[in-house]
């Protein structure tokens, strides 16, 4: 268990201050990229990141809603901020400097006209739904990258395709840099942990759990196969009239891309859809074993 903090982090609005707090950190650094809002989800990677950095590493936690990871339809304006209990959050884990820049101390040149590419899984599912998304989530992970000069970074399995696409930019950028990932944490009613929980009213939270207990049938059919798990998981989304569903697959945790009738071994069961105002995503790991269905070549997902 990491000890508690001695002092506060340092807070960094600039790069020269992030630069300046960078350079007095001990190794291994673990960086922690966020838009805020911390919860107890956010709580978990920070302590994770804490054991991971060990007694002698420090842990930066970055807190800046990228603009570029919105389109002019979402939810930029509203997004929650709380920097003061951020900041306190990241003090009580014993956070050693938090990275909280402006849009223009991040972007001093606009909008950057250069960004990166997140190749044919950036396309999909999320990618599919958001566009643009995961170019505006990889541009300025790769930028916090350079700037906290991390030797590893943590980031949460409950944004999967997130995740798998920031490894894959890791590994073909060759980046040097190990990135962790940390299991989801739900609340006790079973909705994955948010900062866009915050906008549920009473009635869109209770449509929203839907989604865990569809993802929770599907998993529990994981020995039937790839279209059982699909078939369960979507008979509850479907019973839930108050829920938008975009998507629910049965992908490869590597590629996000559907897998077929027969597959055998880890997949994970993914899902986004609409409560009220709120889109929420979430997924499981599932173990599917043999095939499940008697020749009907069809792909594991259904939008
Ligand atoms: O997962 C998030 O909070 C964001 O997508 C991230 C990784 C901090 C990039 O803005």
């Amino acid at each position: 268990m990491r000890p508690p903090a001695t002092s506060a982090p340092v807070l960094a609005t600039t790069r020269r201050d992030l630069a300046a707090a960078r350079a007095g950190l001990a190794a291994p650094v673990v960086l922690v990229p966020t838009m805020g809002a911390l919860h107890a989800g956010h709580r978990a990677l920070i302590r994770a990141a804490g054991t991971v950095a060990g007694r002698a590493g420090s842990v930066i936690v970055s807190i800046f809603i990228n603009p570029l990871q919105f389109r002019p339809a979402e939810d930029l304006d509203r997004y929650p901020r709380s920097l003061d209990d951020d900041l306190a959050m990241c003090a009580a884990e014993g956070v050693r400097a938090v990275f909280a820049p402006t849009a223009a101390e991040m972007y001093p040149g606009g909008r950057p006209e250069v960004t990166v590419d997140p190749g044919p899984m950036g396309q999909v599912l999320e990618g599919e739904f958001r566009p643009g998304f995961f170019r505006g989530v990889l541009t300025v992970v790769l930028k916090l990258f350079h700037l906290a000069r991390p030797d590893i970074a943590v980031f949460g399995d409950k944004d999967a395709q997130q995740l798998a696409l920031v490894r894959r930019m890791v590994s073909d950028m060759d980046l040097g840099i190990t990135i962790k990932s940390v299991p989801t944490v739900r609340d006790a009613d079973g909705l994955a942990t948010s900062s866009r929980n915050s906008y549920l009213t009473p009635g869109a939270r209770a449509q929203a759990l839907a989604i865990p207990r569809a993802l929770h049938a599907g998993g529990a059919r994981a020995a039937e196969g790839a279209q059982a798990v699909l078939a369960a998981a979507r008979h509850v989304l479907l019973a839930e009239p108050g829920l938008a569903t975009d998507y629910v697959a049965v992908v490869d945790p590597a590629t996000f891309t559907p897998v077929g009738p027969g597959h055998a071994g880890p997949a994970l069961l993914v899902a986004a859809a609409t409560a009220g105002t709120t889109r929420l995503i979430d997924n499981v790991s599932v173990m599917l074993a043999g095939p499940d269905t008697e020749g009907h070549p069809r792909d594991a997902a259904d939008h």
